[in-house]
C-alpha cells in the first residue's frame, strides 16, 4: 500500500498553516539541511535520488544545480515554475493551496543547496487562493525564522518574492518566464546560454517546477535510496497525477512513478461513466501525444511513454471516451495552440495558423480530400524546426490524433458532417 508523501497533509484542518506544517514535522528536513550537510552534499543526495524534473521535461534536478558556477560575481536566483498552464494539469495549484509551506521548506533547501538568496514564485493569476495562501505562508515563515537572514541560527539569508503571470501559456515556458520577470514581453530565449549560467539578469539561475521543489524536503529528510525504491529507478520517486475527462473519480492522485495508465485510469480514477468505453488518454496535458484504448498498460514514467511515442510532460491524464469526435478534441487542441503561440518564429505562428483553418473546415464537414495530406506537410513544417517545444507539442499530437483516428478525418470529408451528433 503506497502511502502519500507529497499530499500528505491534503486534508488536514488548516494544514496551509504553520502551526499545522509544524506539528506534522514540518521544517525539520531544513533543521537538518542546515545542521548535517553543505550545499554540495546537497546537490549530491539531490543527484542520487535520480529526482528528474517535474514541470515536463523531465531533466534530472541535481545535474541541473551542479550547472550552476560555484563562485560568480553576480546573486543567484531560485525560480519556482507555477504557471501551470498545460491544460489538464492542477497539481501544483492544490500543493500551494493546502500546503504551501511544503514548496516554501523546498524552496529554501533548494537555495541553499545552489547559493541563492533570492527567488521568485512565478504563478499564474488566476490562481487566486494560491497567492493568497503563499503569501501568509511566507509571512509566517519569516516571523519564524525560516526565511530572512541567518536562517535557524545558520549563517543562510534567503527571501522569496511572488510574481503574478497575466495568463499566457508560453510563460511557463522557462526561458520566456525569465524574461517576463524582468518585466519584458515573454518569448522564449536562445540556448545556450542555458539559465544555471546566465539567467534571470543574466545571472545564474535554477528553474524548477513545483513539485519537483516539494520532493526535496523529503529526499533530505528519508534519503535517497527511499525515493529511489519508489517506481523505476532511472525515474523514481512519488508522483501527483491530474485525472481529467471521462472518468467517474477525477482528481488529483498521488501514487508511484510508473504506475500503468491502464490502473490509474480504470482502477483509481473508476474508469469512464457508466455505459461508455474508453477510446483514448491524452497522459501528459495537451502537448502530449494520446494513446489510443489498446496501448494503456503503458507505464506512467519518462522512458516508458517516451517508447511509445508519447510523453509524461505535466502528468495531466485527460481520458475521452467512445462519445467523443476525435476531429472536435484535435481542433480545440490545436486552437489553445495557435491562440497561445507566441509568434517568435514563423513555423509555429504561421504554420498553426494554417493547421487551424485546415481542421475547422474538416470539422464543419467542408474539407477537401487532399486535406489531409495539408495536415501531415504542415505538421512536418512545424515539427523540429521550431524555436521552442510549443510547436512540436501541437505537432506530435495532431499527428498522433492523424495515426489513431484517421477513419473519423476520411469520415467527416467523405460524409460531410460529424457522426457524433
Ligand atoms: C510552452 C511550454 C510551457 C511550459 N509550461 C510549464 C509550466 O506551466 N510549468 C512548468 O513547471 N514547466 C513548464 N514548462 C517546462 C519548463 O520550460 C521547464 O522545463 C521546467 O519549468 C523546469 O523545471 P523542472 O526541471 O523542475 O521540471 C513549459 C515548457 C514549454 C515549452
Ligand atoms: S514555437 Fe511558437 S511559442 Fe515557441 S518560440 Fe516559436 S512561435 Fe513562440
Amino acid at each position: 500500500m503506497f502511502e502519500p508523501v507529497l499530499l500528505r497533509n491534503m486534508d488536514v484542518p488548516d494544514g496551509h498553516l504553520l502551526s499545522s506544517y509544524e506539528a506534522r514535522g514540518g521544517y525539520q528536513a531544513l533543521a537538518k539541511a542546515l545542521r548535517e550537510h553543505t550545499p554540495d552534499e546537497i546537490i549530491d543526495l539531490v543527484k542520487q535520488s535520480n529526482l528528474r524534473g517535474r514541470g515536463g521535461a523531465g531533466f534530472p534536478t541535481g545535474l541541473k544545480w551542479s550547472f550552476v558556477p560555484k563562485r560568480a560575481d553576480k546573486p543567484k536566483y531560485l525560480c519556482c515554475n507555477a504557471d501551470e498552464g498545460e491544460p489538464g494539469t492542477f497539481k501544483d495549484r492544490i500543493i500551494m493551496e493546502r500546503d504551501p509551506h511544503q514548496l516554501i521548506e523546498g524552496m529554501v533547501i533548494s537555495a541553499y543547496a545552489i547559493g541563492a538568496k533570492t527567488a521568485y514564485v512565478y504563478i499564474r493569476g488566476e490562481y487566486v487562493l494560491a497567492i493568497h495562501r503563499l503569501k501568509q505562508a511566507i509571512a509566517e515563515a519569516h516571523a519564524k525564522g525560516y526565511l530572512g537572514t541567518r536562517i535557524l541560527g545558520s549563517d543562510f539569508n534567503f527571501v522569496v518574492h511572488i510574481h503574478c503571470g497575466a495568463g499566457a501559456y508560453i510563460c511557463g515556458e522557462e526561458t520566456a518566464m525569465l524574461d517576463s520577470l524582468e518585466g519584458k514581453r515573454a518569448q522564449p530565449r536562445l540556448k545556450p546560454p542555458f539559465p544555471a549560467v546566465a539567467g534571470l539578469y543574466a545571472s545564474p539561475t535554477v528553474i524548477n517546477n513545483v513539485e519537483t521543489l516539494v520532493c526535496v524536503p523529503h529526499i533530505v529528510a528519508r534519503g535517497p535510496d527511499w525515493f529511489r525504491s519508489i517506481g523505476p529507478d532511472k525515474s523514481p520517486g512519488p508522483k501527483l497525477y491530474c485525472l481529467s475527462g471521462h472518468v467517474r473519480n477525477p482528481g488529483l492522485y498521488e501514487l508511484p512513478m510508473g504506475i500503468s495508465l491502464r490502473e490509474l485510469v480504470e482502477d483509481r480514477a473508476g474508469g469512464p461513466p457508466p455505459g461508455r468505453r474508453i477510446k483514448a488518454v491524452i497522459p501528459g496535458g495537451v502537448s502530449a501525444p494520446l494513446i489510443p484504448e489498446r496501448g494503456l498498460d503503458v507505464g506512467m514514467d519518462f522512458d516508458s511513454l517516451a517508447a511509445v511515442g508519447s510523453m509524461l510532460g505535466s502528468a495531466g491524464v485527460i481520458v475521452i471516451d467512445d462519445s467523443t469526435c476525435m476531429v472536435k478534441v484535435a481542433t480545440r487542441i490545436i486552437e489553445f495552440f495557435h491562440h497561445e503561440s507566441c509568434g517568435k518564429c514563423t513555423p509555429c505562428r504561421e504554420g498553426l495558423n494554417w493547421v487551424v483553418k485546415v481542421l475547422r473546415r474538416v470539422e464543419a464537414g467542408q474539407g477537401a480530400p487532399d486535406d489531409l495530406e495539408q495536415l501531415e506537410a504542415l505538421c512536418k513544417g512545424i515539427f523540429g524546426n521550431t524555436f521552442c517545444a510549443l510547436g512540436d507539442g501541437a505537432a506530435m499530437g495532431l499527428r498522433a490524433a492523424l495515426a489513431h483516428f484517421e477513419h473519423e478525418f476520411v469520415a467527416h470529408i467523405e460524409k460531410g458532417r460529424c457522426s457524433f451528433h
